[in-house]
């Protein structure tokens, strides 16, 4: 049995992800995940919400609350989100926890004892009447390009040109609206990452098999310009990890937080001993996931997110686990996607553009979305959401081919043999050239997943149910029977035995579609066709089935026409 660590980037606590983070991170992970314990694998699978930095410490200011508050409250919901859409994580943790604070401090002590961190004193501006440093989005004022008056300190949101703090003319504290505000010098720490450079690229280089776009981008950020840079980790914020080594003070340091960069990926780390306390688990439990010198040696670790978060990933906390000198585990795999698109613009979550997970489980089940993003991941580029396109997919997919396939068997079934598996013939000709190419498929599928090409799988999926509905079609049992009720009893006997072979090779896509479906067929047989004749054997003559509720309804016009107009503007 293979042991294998999945981790999905950890989404930020400021609101409720959209359809795009979903698909970029969160969905493909879980899609292994299941795929992984489907197989029989060992498999531990975490994800955690990120909430330090100013994104978190400004979304709590405009909800009104302190920040802990809020994040508490978000993790809630966000959890619960998750759950919904089916995340099948072993433990959902925050970056906020103990176990996080604590192992972030420790890097820290390690890097520093190698001598990997430096003190660089900086010019920041700071707002004497909120005693404190502003961080550049804590900048407002009149952009210097267009006009607008409440452009941020890093970017204007009108005209979109990335600014300075000091560009803005009449710049104001976005926390008290004070103007008094100066320039003064402040002290932080930097991860040297470029006494690294050369150990990050020889460990990249030693990545055959990871996707072009993950390595491009990784060679981009070590060669392009004067090369890979030095990392600020620390900032001058009330909300976040405080800077100390291990559980030492750092002298010069007070006051200070790590940035929310240097603390969010230790957290994979940190969430695995939050699921062992959790559990009453002692520390050699999650220490067997990340400890090379305590069993982890034999752990495949496979990463998974969106384009955005590979420098962090490939070279950041890399730098980080390297320069610990620890035996930490590294990542083995990494997975990276491009952006999902919405309807002709991007998804947003500062422009509430698009449909976010909350909205999209309001108006279908989550099987449908999963079906959809999935089988359009923006996988060997951008792709996009569009409701025609949306509506075609589940009503052909879903709906028609395997729907269809599951109502119609156990109707027909049914209504001539009763709900139970009927006594036929021997499999003939027909058959056995379906189990040929139903063999040939599982195996197919079984690689795409293996190498998370996940398109590639959900076609494959696809050409999988198609393949049943085409036998049946071709056999068309309703008229068999009428001259050889025998061999249509077999016929069906095939049929009832591919709903629970389809439940099994669609679990990871459609979790919730894949138990009513077994569930309708009174097995609790999931066990994986590695031999495809065996599998279609596994319900025996005289075992009951019923016949299940529609699996999918279609969408009709109205209701695109309805959802296009609904999702068209800002969320409220
Ligand atoms: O892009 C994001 O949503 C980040 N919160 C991802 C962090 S992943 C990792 F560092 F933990
Ligand atoms: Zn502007």
């Amino acid at each position: 049995m293979a042991r294998i660590l999945i981790t999905s980037a950890i989404p930020y606590i400021n609101g409720i992800k959209h359809l795009g983070n979903l698909v970029g991170s969160q969905l493909p992970a879980d899609l292994y995940a299941r795929y992984q314990r489907g197989r029989g694998n060992e498999v531990m699978f975490l994800c955690a919400t990120d909430e330090h930095g100013t994104p978190a410490e400004l979304a709590a200011a405009k909800a009104g609350k302190p920040v802990a508050e809020y994040c508490a409250d978000m993790y809630e919901i966000q959890a619960d989100i998750a759950k919904r859409f089916g995340m099948s994580f072993d433990h959902f943790g925050r970056s906020s926890s103990e176990q996080n604070k604590k192992l972030t401090q420790h890097f820290a002590g390690k890097l520093d004892e190698a001598g990997l961190i430096r003190e660089v004193t900086e010019k920041q501006i700071y707002s004497n009447a909120d005693g404190r440093f502003l961080p550049d989005r804590y900048i407002e004022g009149t952009c210097p390009n267009c006009g607008y008056e409440n452009a941020r300190g890093d970017q204007c949101e009108n005209c979109t040109k990335q600014l300075d703090p000091t560009d803005l003319i009449e710049p104001r504290s976005a926390i008290s609206g004070s103007t008094d505000l100066e320039v003064r010098e402040t002290k932080h720490l930097y991860l040297r990452q470029s006494a690294m450079k050369d150990q990050l690229d020889a460990w990249i280089d030693s990545k055959t098999d990871w996707p072009i776009l993950t390595t491009s981008i990784a060679k981009k950020w070590l060669h392009d310009g004067d090369g890979l840079q030095d990392r600020g980790i620390t900032r001058d914020l009330d909300w976040g990890v405080p800077v100390k080594k291990g559980d030492q003070d750092w002298p010069g340091m007070e006051g200070k937080v790590f940035y929310v960069w240097f603390d969010a990926p230790i957290e994979y780390i940190a969430c695995a001993k939050e699921w062992a306390d959790s559990t009453g688990k002692p520390d050699s439990e999650w220490e067997r996931w990340w400890r090379t010198d305590k069993g982890a040696d034999d752990v495949r670790y496979v990463q998974f997110m969106g384009k955005d978060n590979v420098p962090f990933h490939t070279l950041s906390f890399p730098a980080t686990i390297l320069g610990s000198g620890e035996p930490w585990k590294m990542v083995d795999h990494l997975k990276s996607f491009n952006y999902l698109n919405y309807d002709g613009g991007q998804f947003s979550t500062s422009q509430g553009r698009g449909v976010f997970m909350d909205q999209a489980l309001e108006i279908l089940p989550t099987d449908y979305w999963r079906w959809w993003l999935l089988s359009h991941a923006p996988e060997s580029s951008d792709s996009e959401f569009t409701w025609e396109n949306f509506q075609q997919s589940v009503n052909k997919d879903l709906a028609d081919v395997l729907g269809n396939f599951v109502s119609r068997i156990t109707k027909f079934c049914r209504s001539k043999f009763g709900e139970v598996v009927p006594e036929g013939g021997d499999f003939g000709e027909r058959e056995n050239a379906l189990i040929d190419e139903l063999t040939k498929r599982v195996r197919a599928y079984e690689a795409h997943m293996e190498a998370m090409d996940v398109r590639k799988s959900a076609q494959e999926l696809r050409a999988i149910w198609v393949a049943g509905n085409e036998y049946l079609q071709a056999a068309a049992p309703w008229s068999t029977f009428k001259e050889d009720p025998k061999q249509a009893a077999a016929q069906v006997r095939l049929g009832l035995n591919l709903i629970r072979f389809y439940a099994v090779l669609s679990a990871p896509f459609i979790p919730y579609t894949s138990a009513k479906m077994l569930s309708a067929m009174n097995t609790l047989d999931t066990s994986w066709p590695d031999d495809v004749a065996a599998a279609l054997n596994a319900l025996p003559t005289g075992h009951d089935f019923t016949v299940p509720d529609v699996l999918f309804a279609k969408i009709t016009d109205e209701q695109r026409e309805e959802w296009q107009a609904k999702f068209a503007g800002k969320r409220g």
